[in-house]
């Protein structure tokens, strides 16, 4: 399938279908599974500016709603991550005369929450209604909207232009990227800094974390991709950050041409993609068809525990695992139910492969035999508070890098 790239309309290429996939982050009630949405998730690279992207868009009101279930404060990590954010942005972009910050995706104020603690005006703009309400209620101002160029202009019409516009986990969200850049064209000070940290394709290709693809994650960046759509669109990369949170970040600074000088890690960055030759379709099917064999590990584990008479469950109901649920096949004939600490996903079933979703105590009583670690991500925490299952004899299923026990 060939379809045209959402940034500079060259002609994107596929290199990997993970198959008809749901909604990740609709979890069905029991009994409710007719009513799911599909979409065919694939994968391709624009030929002209080596985006990597989706080829077919999800509907943004579906993903993005009021019941949106992802509450970012879920994880002690990604707290201190976000305050330390809010720290560094205090002490540099936000130490002037009055400053002024946008969040783009600001959820339920894991960042703003520290910016608004130190009194300075900010407004986080999230279309999801829910998560909005709980940053509210930590003292986050919250515009309930899609950031586009509308909002941007509205914004700066009523509070004045913006210092820094910052996001996390959103810009490769959003596939109307053009609207985004005419929107800060409007929002942003000369010398103000565009500043996003999105899942970076180095560390996907390298750990093989192809559960990084899913129906929010429309673009998985690389520096050479965002220089050129800063490029096009009149700005210009000026720093980069790699972020050792969500299985590898990178962390992009763009600012309006000429305005600020570029640091020395662009440079290098580029260099490092330019050699490991990360945008090149062969490094890409490369990494397909260790995809392919991931899955085929998984599957061929699972079967096994389960001829075994084993008991296994999922630890961790993230948006990623739906990728790995559906791709793979897992349902809950392999896992017998994913625990999870998210009140609005407990009771539910996972989307599309429709394990039933419990409380984290269901882990504990007793525990498994095997527990398959979805949220990897998080492994450090989790098994620093699961340490019980490990001594009482269990083992934990990673598949990323490759499929393993521990
Ligand atoms: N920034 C948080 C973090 O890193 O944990 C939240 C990330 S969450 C995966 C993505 C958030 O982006 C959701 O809360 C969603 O509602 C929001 N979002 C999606 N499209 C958006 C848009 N066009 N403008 C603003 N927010 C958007
Ligand atoms: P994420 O990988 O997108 O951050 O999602 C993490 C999911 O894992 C989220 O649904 C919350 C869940 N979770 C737990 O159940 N226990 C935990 O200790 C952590 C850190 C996350
Ligand atoms: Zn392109």
């Amino acid at each position: 399938m060939t379809t045209s790239c959402r940034v500079c309309k060259g002609p994107v290429r596929e290199f990997l279908d993970l198959g008809r996939q749901p909604l990740s982050d609709a979890f069905p009630v029991p009994g409710r599974t007719e009513e799911e949405f599909f979409f065919q998730l694939a994968v391709g690279r624009c030929e002209e500016c080596t985006m990597v992207q989706l080829l077919e868009e999800v509907p943004r009101e579906r993903m993005f709603r009021e019941d949106y279930p992802y509450h970012s404060s879920g994880s002690s990590v990604m707290r201190a991550h976000f305050e330390e954010t809010a720290r560094r942005l205090l002490a540099t972009e936000l130490s002037g005369d009055d400053p002024f910050v946008v969040e783009i995706g600001c959820n339920d104020g894991v960042m703003l929450a520290t910016v608004s603690e130190a009194g300075v005006r900010h407004l986080g703009v999230d279309p999801s209604g829910g998560v909005g309400e709980v940053a509210r209620d930590k003292g986050v101002r919250v515009r309930t909207a899609f950031f586009e160029e509308s909002t941007a202009l509205d914004i700066a019409a009523g509070e004045g232009p913006a210092d820094v516009v910052y996001a996390a986990n959103t810009i490769c969200h959003i596939p109307y990227l053009e609207s985004v850049f005419r929107g800060l064209d409007a929002l942003l000070k000369p010398t103000g800094v565009f500043v996003f940290e999105d899942p970076y394709l180095g560390d996907i290709v390298r750990r093989t974390s192809y559960d990084q693809i899913y129906d929010e994650h429309f673009y998985l960046f690389t520096a050479r991709s965002v220089r050129a759509m800063a490029r096009g669109f009149g700005y210009e990369l000026v720093d980069v950050e790699r972020l050792p949170v969500h299985g590898g970040e990178v962390r992009y600074t763009i600012a309006r041409r000429g305005a600020r000088t570029p640091s020395p890690a662009v440079a290098e960055l580029l260099a490092e993609e330019e050699r490991t030759r990360l945008a090149d379709l062969d490094t890409l099917r490369g990494f397909a068809s260790a995809v392919r064999r991931n899955r085929d590990d998984l599957l061929a584990l699972l079967r096994r525990l389960r001829d075994e008479g084993r008991r296994v469950v999922a630890y961790g109901a993230t948006a990623k695992s739906a990728t790995v649920a559906n791709y793979c096949g897992i349902g809950p004939e392999l896992v017998s139910f994913v625990c999870d600490t998210t009140p609005a996903k407990q009771g539910r079933l996972t989307p599309g492969s429709h394990i039933p979703v419990r409380g984290p105590e269901a882990f504990r009583d007793p525990y498994p035999d095997y527990a398959l670690l979805f949220a990897w991500n998080h492994a450090e925490e989790i098994m620093a508070k699961e340490e019980g299952f490990r001594a009482a004899g269990g083992r934990w299923i990673l598949y990323v890098p490759d499929v393993r026990l521990v």
